[in-house]
């Protein structure tokens, strides 16, 4: 991953490949002209002042998202300098929004990538501004080439970005240090998470997910407990078991738990991990399998957020619970008209093998119920429906406590996450009435999203608070890289969970 230092050098007589500035478009009292932001005064002097004026020669407008190459004033080592947008120049006495230094840091990053060195001269107004340029590099350079081979690597793979300085970052001061060490530690397990979502599903087994899981918690000092497939039978989850029934990938239940010696609050993170998801025997047509080794995305973000706040020694305890199966037709596999036994004891009748995700989430959230944690939230891939309702870019927030959502809704928003409360209708509750069974695993088509939610929520134990996050339509970029989002698997949620942790920790929460 690309390095990261904080450097009080002069921008002229750096050596790098290139100097990145930000220009905002001005506020109106400056007539709307092009700005340069804070930060970038060195070179916008060499150039005698009249860099924001080249810049709108060039036709740069300070449009969020965009970049603008020009070679560098004389006298520089470096020989380009790289103009992004960062949209509307705040006013008097506000700074730049962090996120939309973190998408520029992004941009540049992936814009650079090919190069050995960068310079960062973008507004750094305090360690918060440091950790959001930070993260936007580390996020931005991410690239997955661990299946191209060949000449495929060798055309489209230029490396990441190798090293970033940022200047304005004070290397001797301790926000600042922290800042970006939290950076660091929550981008690297979200790039982790990423490339555990892009790896192709016939590596990334529940098996192979789990073995990973392992190491890093070995690594990090977390405890680990699998239970495989033997273990999950001699403990009664039905769910798990069921949807990992149909594939030869047998399934697993990965518990990790990070303990802080002074914490007094205990968070329970839960992620689906469908390692594949063709449907099963309600095999889904083509056209919606092609990017389903996304499906556990949800597992990705919750392993990722438990090693990040291990890494960051957050002073609360969090369980992750990774409910891992590949659901797969064959004459093992579950089928329509089924029953299942839970591990709550419950009986759920499956009309939709393709509603597997709820299964193996209704397991695990009765599982990490039993340890009494403070809150529960946990995140799945879980409706096409969220997907239709939200769009591509945005999760639902559901949740048992209004209170909680809308602090879980805040604090994806804080971190550039974003999310949107849904509500849980009392009424959808009926449609999953099952003649045979206490429950349905599918309800009323309408509302999809909100029935699975009422679905989950059967599953968590009476007076614990939680949440469920719905990432169906963030997990996976199907469409071109934006900001700091590559194509492919995003790492959505991470960030909000290791900032719900850390509120937790801080007290700020319940
Ligand atoms: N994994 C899918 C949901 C999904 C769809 C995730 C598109 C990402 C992109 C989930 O298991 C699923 O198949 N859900 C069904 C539920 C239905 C059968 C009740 C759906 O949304 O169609
Ligand atoms: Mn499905
Ligand atoms: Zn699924």
């Amino acid at each position: 991953m690309t390095a990261l230092t904080l450097s009080t050098a002069a921008a002229p007589g750096l050596r790098a490949d290139a100097i990145v500035v930000g220009v905002a478009k001005g506020s109106a009292s400056k007539s709307g002209d092009l700005v340069v932001a804070p930060g970038a005064e060195a070179v916008d002097h060499a150039y005698d002042g009249r860099l924001a004026g080249l810049l709108e020669t060039l036709g740069a407008s300070g449009a969020e998202g965009e970049l603008t190459k020009l070679p560098a004033p004389a006298g520089f080592k470096a020989p380009l300098v790289v103009a992004v947008g960062l949209g509307a120049e705040p006013g008097e006495d506000a700074g730049y929004d962090t996120e939309a230094l973190r998408r520029a840091a992004g941009v540049a990053a992936r814009a650079l990538a090919g190069s050995k060195k960068a310079a960062f001269a973008l507004p750094v107004e305090d360690s918060g501004a440091v950790g959001a340029i930070a993260e936007g590099v580390l996020l931005g350079a991410y690239a997955f080439d661990a299946y191209k081979e060949g000449d495929a690597k060798a055309k489209n793979g230029k490396a990441p970005l190798g090293e970033a300085a940022l200047l304005g970052g004070k290397p001797r001061d301790a926000a600042h240090k922290d800042a970006l060490a939290r950076a660091v530690a929550v981008a690297e397990e979200l790039n982790r998470a990423r490339d555990l979502v892009n790896t192709p599903p016939n590596d990334l087994t529940p098996e192979a997910f789990a073995a990973v899981a392992q190491a890093a918690a070995k690594e990090h000092g977390i405890k680990v407990q699998v239970l495989d497939d033997k273990a999950l039978t001699k403990g009664g989850y039905g769910g798990i078991l069921g949807v990992g029934g149909g594939s030869e990938a047998k399934p697993r239940l990965v518990k990790l738990s990070y303990t802080h010696p002074e914490a007094d609050k205990h968070l329970a993170f839960v992620g689906k991990g469908i390692t594949y998801d063709s449907g099963g025997i309600s095999l889904k047509p083509a056209g919606h399998n092609e990017t389903m080794k996304c499906d556990m995305a949800g597992a990705a973000a919750v392993f990722a957020a438990v090693v990040a706040a291990a890494r960051i020694g957050l002073k609360v305890n969090v369980t992750g619970w990774l409910a891992l199966a590949e659901n797969m037709p064959s004459g093992s596999a579950v089928r329509p008209g089924d029953v299942l036994r839970m591990f709550s004891g419950k009986t759920v009748e499956v009309l939709n093998t393709d509603a597997e995700g709820r299964l193996v989430l209704a397991d695990a959230l009765w599982a990490a119920s039993a340890e009494e944690p403070d809150a529960i939230v946990d995140v799945a891939t879980l409706t096409g429906a969220m997907m239709l309702a939200l769009g591509s870019r945005t999760f639902g927030v559901m949740a048992n406590d209004d209170a909680f959502r809308t602090a879980l809704h805040e604090a994806a928003e804080e971190v550039g996450e974003p999310a949107w409360p849904m509500p849980l209708p009392e009424h959808l509750r009926k449609g999953m009435d099952s003649s045979v069974a206490d429950i349905a695993n599918m309800g009323e088509r309408m509302g999809g999203g909100l029935v699975a939610g009422l679905f989950l929520r059967e599953f968590v134990a009476d007076g614990i608070t939680w949440a469920h996050l719905d990432i169906a339509g963030p997990a996976f970029n199907e469409g071109g890289a934006f900001g700091y989002t590559p194509k492919g698997g995003t790492g959505t949620a991470v960030r909000t969970l290791v900032r719900l942790a850390e509120l937790t920790a801080a007290g700020e929460l319940g």
